[in-house]
């Protein structure tokens, strides 16, 4: 199969990347090249291409899908940090908005001039339904979002539903819970507690430390959306979670221990944590309900959040070392 993912150079673009690339489909990922990507590490693999493009460039976009003919599209290209978004909301509305409609048309014309069977997937955050205090986000759970983050990839996901209901676009979207994992930014959180605490400086933590969200491994999450291109259903929605709700002062201690026990160190929780203003409109708490998903792909709950966060760890560590030499 021939695969396009836009926003393919990011943090869960190359971790998909990798999954296809293993299974021997061909990829090509879309990529405006931002502080954000991961450049030079799939380069010379085979059947792999990257078109340095921004989303927003219509007539580039287009004239890339027609060419590559693709099967399926990830549309994963956004601007994704919540507290840029607050600095300057622009760029968000620039990308996650404009560009997803720019996706939209291109993919919307291959599939009608070629008579293209092929499906779009636009990838999307638990973040658009707001924050819950208790029970978890359904599928149809109202859209509440806080941030212009939130509110700008809400948009996207109206367009594609739109896209769908009015064209007959061939469109899915999914909305997944936090993911961590290999190539990340290190602005994010888990990145941002590894490389704070292996460095000795403090680790600053939001209002009190108390909000929730719900952890899924990059990798796992890459296979759901490698299952799903198979067995989704055009113009569904589907929740992505792995039912991992844990505190955020909860993963700087985990963290803590396996500093801990890698380093034989007695690093205390409150050494190593800073109090810090809260986050404007910060979110308290984020659950995703899996079941529709769990059901469709026959995905069984296995957590394995402690070793994954161990594995997380030493490919950040180990990112440092190399860094350092
Ligand atoms: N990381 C998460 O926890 C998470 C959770 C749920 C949903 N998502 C969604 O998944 C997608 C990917 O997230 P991520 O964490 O990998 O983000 P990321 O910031 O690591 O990667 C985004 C990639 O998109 C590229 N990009 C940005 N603007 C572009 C443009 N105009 N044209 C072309 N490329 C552009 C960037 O250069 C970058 O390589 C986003 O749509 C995000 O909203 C992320």
């Amino acid at each position: 199969m021939k695969y396009i993912i836009t926003g393919g150079q990011g943090f869960i673009g190359i971790n998909l990347a990798k999954y296809l690339l293993s299974k021997n489909h061909k990829v090509l990922t879309i990529d405006k090249m931002s502080y954000a990507s991961n450049s030079n590490i799939l380069k010379k693999k085979k059947n792999f291409l990257l078109k340095k493009v921004d989303i927003c460039k219509t007539k580039e976009i287009k004239k890339i899908i027609f060419k590559f003919r693709p099967d399926f599209i990830f549309h994963l290209a956004a601007e994704s940090h919540v507290d840029n978004s607050i600095l300057n909301s622009e760029p968000f509305i620039k990308t996650n908005i404009l560009g997803t409609y720019s996706v939209l048309k291109s993919f919307h014309e291959y599939q009608l001039k070629l008579n293209s069977k092929a499906i779009l997937l636009n990838i999307s955050t638990d973040e658009v339904f707001g924050s819950i205090t208790r029970g978890k986000f359904r599928e149809n759970n109202r859209y509440l979002p806080n941030s212009p983050y939130s509110a700008s990839k809400a948009s996207a996901d109206h367009l594609a539903r739109a896209w769908n209901k009015t064209f007959k676009t061939r469109v899915i979207t999914t909305n997944c819970s936090n993911n961590f994992g290999p190539y990340q930014n290190k602005e994010k959180l888990i990145p941002k507690i590894i490389n704070n605490i292996i460095k000795d400086k403090p680790v600053p933590v939001y209002g009190n430390g108390l909000n929730q969200r719900d952890w899924i491994y990059v990798k796992d999450h890459a296979e759901i959306l490698y299952k799903l291109s198979k067995k989704g259903k055009i113009g569904e929605t589907y929740n992505i979670g792995t039912k991992n709700v844990v505190s955020n002062i909860k993963i700087i201690n985990d963290i803590l221990k396996i500093y801990n026990q890698k380093f034989k160190k007695k690093k205390k929780l409150k050494e190593v944590i800073e109090y810090v203003e809260d986050r404007k409109g910060h979110d308290f708490r984020y659950a995703i309900d899996n079941s529709k998903i769990k059901k469709l792909l026959k995905l069984n709950n296995k957590n394995n959040f402690k070793k994954n966060l161990i594995e997380t760890f030493d490919w950040y560590f180990k990112l440092q070392i190399k860094n350092i030499n």
